[in-house]
Order: structure tokens, then C-alpha cells, then sequence
């Protein structure tokens, strides 16, 4: 028997990925980049037991058994490892090497997140991410993320951008054969140590859409996407890595901003319209315009970003983060209506 157990890190996204050109590959309609936050307080952790004693594969999510017949998904991510581990093996005994046939074996995973599930706190991501890491290491496959983000995007999308850390982008490639969609590191952690992340925890309910369910609606139904696709993000995403290479919080922020709402739009703009963010949200949106409009200099201090969900994460120059919790404790004091908001997490780790 062999055991593995890996952690990988939540990443948010300040350019959205929300559409795919091929649902089975998980090939996007746009590139898309994130900034991957400290896993030291959230994170999913994968433990992968291999066994020839064992006689089907199981899963364990959140420590209860589900069906892995029915996860396609990481279906796909055994798929593509067990393959690449049988070609090692191949090889290893043509050179007269002994290997042990793992990519025979059946195994056992046991995953975990440190926070809620499905919430729109991108646990997809760092679960499917650390599926696959683990699943190179027990295969001792190479461990080029690069490489192996384009396994963890058959996983799910988001996935491949949290198997670096700092500030990672995925490019969405051109190939049919997705040999081209993969993530690339923009900057490491180290590059921008004054940029800090708040989320707050609006609600840590089950969202009503899936994202994957949702973006395909956008993808038949709104216009919007067609011009968000085509004419806003190819610039945005130039501009955004200048932004960050230049540690220029204006410029990071100001599109932080705009492409959040104009995901929000697009989901707006889709037939049935989905709606992921709520009073709370908005409130939140009011408050960081307002603090950035009463900035003493003029320059902006902090900017929204909200994924598939109602929660909003904040990123801000360390010096403005202690006056932003401040603010958000005092304007939504949480437990009031069930929500509640999270302990600072300082970003930028890598695995
Ligand atoms: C709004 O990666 O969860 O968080 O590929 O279908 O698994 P699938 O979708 P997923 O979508 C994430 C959407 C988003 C934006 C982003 O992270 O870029």
C-alpha cells in the first residue's frame, strides 16, 4: 500500500473565467487569471491510499462516502494520471527497472476543505487541485504544475490556476485538444507582499447555480458574453498583468472591479438570470466606493471582487486593511442574520 496527502490553496479571480467552448475538456472562452491565497487557513487536503488488496475505487468528501462512478470529473483526473503512470511503468520495465504497478490498483481518497463547500469560495478549485498533485505524487509523476494544471482543469477550470501560488493565469489556448489551455505563473507570492485579501463570509449556504450550470446558460443565452469574450478581456488581461508586474494597486483595483460586475452583468444577462449576489453584497460594493471616494489622496485603498456566490472578497495595501475590517465590522456586524464574517487571511502562498 502506498499513502499520499497534499493541501492546495483557494484561488479568487480578479479576471473571471465563466464560459466554456468544450464542456468535456473544460476548455474556457477566455483567459482568466487569480491570485492564490495563504492555505494556511484555507485549503483542501487530500489523503490518496493506493492498494492491490483494494477492490474499487472510494471517495470521501467531508468525511462522507459518495459515489465516485458518478464524479466524472475526478474521473477524468484518474484517467489521465492512471494513463501517464502506465507509460512510466512501461518504460521503467523496458529499461529492465522494477516498478510497482500502481496504475492497476485501486484506490482510496479522503478530502477535506476547511471551510464551506460550495459557497462560492472556489472549493472546487482547491479540492480538484489537490486531487491531482496528490495523484502525481503517488504516481511519481512529473510535478511541472504547468503540466499538470491541464489535468486539474479536467477537474474543474479554476482548478489549474490554484496549483501555483501568487498571481497565476490560465490561458485559455486554441488547440481542440486543450494541449494549450494550462496556467502560468504571472508573479510569484513574494512579488507583492503589501497586497492583502478580506473575505467576508456573506452566507455559507449552498448556492442556487452551479457555476458550471450557470455558465453554460451564458454561453447559449447572453449577447453580453459574446462582447466580454471578444472585446473587454484580451485587453483587460494585458492590462492586468502590467498592473501586477508594476505593483500598481489603481490599475489592479479599478479592473478588479469592473470585471466583477461585468461577470455579474453577464449572469444578469442570461436567460433565466442568475443572481449570486445579494443586499449584503451591494452594500458591500456601496462601502468600498465610498471609502475609496473619501480617500485623503484621491488614490483608491481597496477593491470587491465576488465569485459564484454572495461572499465578497476584499483586497487592499496591507496599511488600509486594519480600518477596512474595522469598517466591515461596523457596517455588518454578522450573526444579526446568520452571516457572519471571516478572520483576515493574508494572501499569497505558494504550495
Ligand atoms: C466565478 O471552475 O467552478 O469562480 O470549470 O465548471 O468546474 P467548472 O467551473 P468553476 O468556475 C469558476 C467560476 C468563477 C470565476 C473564476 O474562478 O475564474
Amino acid at each position: 500500500m502506498k499513502t499520499v496527502t497534499c493541501t492546495a490553496p483557494v484561488n479568487i479571480a480578479v479576471i473571471k473565467y465563466w464560459g466554456k467552448r468544450d464542456t468535456s475538456l473544460i476548455l474556457p472562452t477566455n483567459d482568466s487569471l487569480s491570485v492564490t491565497l495563504s492555505q494556511d487557513i484555507l485549503h483542501s487536503k487530500t489523503t490518496i491510499s493506493a492498494s492491490e488488496t483494494f477492490t474499487s475505487d472510494r471517495l470521501w468528501l467531508n468525511g462522507k462516502e459518495e459515489d465516485i462512478t458518478k464524479n466524472k470529473r475526478m474521473h477524468n483526473c484518474f484517467r489521465e494520471t492512471r494513463a501517464l503512470r502506465a507509460a512510466f511503468e512501461e518504460e521503467e520495465r523496458r529499461h529492465g527497472r522494477e516498478v510497482a504497478p500502481l496504475s492497476t490498483w485501486k484506490v482510496h481518497v479522503c478530502s477535506e476543505n476547511n471551510f464551506p463547500t460550495a459557497a462560492g469560495l472556489a472549493s472546487s478549485a482547491s479540492g480538484l487541485a489537490a486531487l491531482v498533485f496528490t495523484l502525481a505524487k503517488l504516481f511519481d509523476l512529473s510535478t511541472n504544475m504547468s503540466y499538470l494544471s491541464r489535468i486539474a482543469r479536467q477537474g474543474s477550470g479554476s482548478a489549474c490556476r490554484s496549483l501555483f501560488g501568487g498571481f497565476v493565469a490560465w490561458e485559455m489556448g486554441s488547440e481542440a485538444d486543450g494541449s494549450d489551455s494550462l496556467a502560468v505563473q504571472v508573479a510569484p507570492e513574494s512579488h507583492w507582499p503589501d497586497l492583502q485579501a478580506l473575505i467576508c463570509v456573506v452566507s455559507d449556504a449552498k448556492k442556487g447555480t452551479s457555476s458550471t450550470e450557470g455558465m453554460q446558460n451564458t454561453v447559449k443565452t447572453s449577447p453580453l458574453l459574446q462582447h466580454r469574450i471578444k472585446e473587454v478581456v484580451p485587453a483587460r488581461m494585458k492590462q492586468m498583468k502590467q498592473a501586477i508586474l508594476d505593483r500598481d494597486f489603481e490599475t489592479f483595483a479599478n479592473l478588479t472591479m469592473q470585471d466583477s460586475n461585468q461577470f455579474h452583468a453577464v449572469c444578469l444577462d442570461t436567460l433565466p438570470p442568475i443572481f449570486y449576489l445579494n443586499d449584503t453584497s451591494r452594500a458591500i460594493i456601496k462601502l468600498v466606493h465610498e471609502y475609496n471616494n473619501a480617500s485623503p489622496d484621491g488614490k483608491l485603498r481597496a477593491a470587491y471582487t465576488f465569485d459564484a456566490g454572495p461572499n465578497a472578497v476584499i483586497y487592499a495595501p496591507k496599511e488600509h486593511m486594519k480600518e477596512i475590517i474595522q469598517l466591515v465590522a461596523h457596517y455588518f456586524p454578522g450573526a444579526a442574520d446568520g452571516s457572519y464574517f471571516a478572520d483576515p487571511y493574508r494572501i499569497l502562498q505558494s504550495n
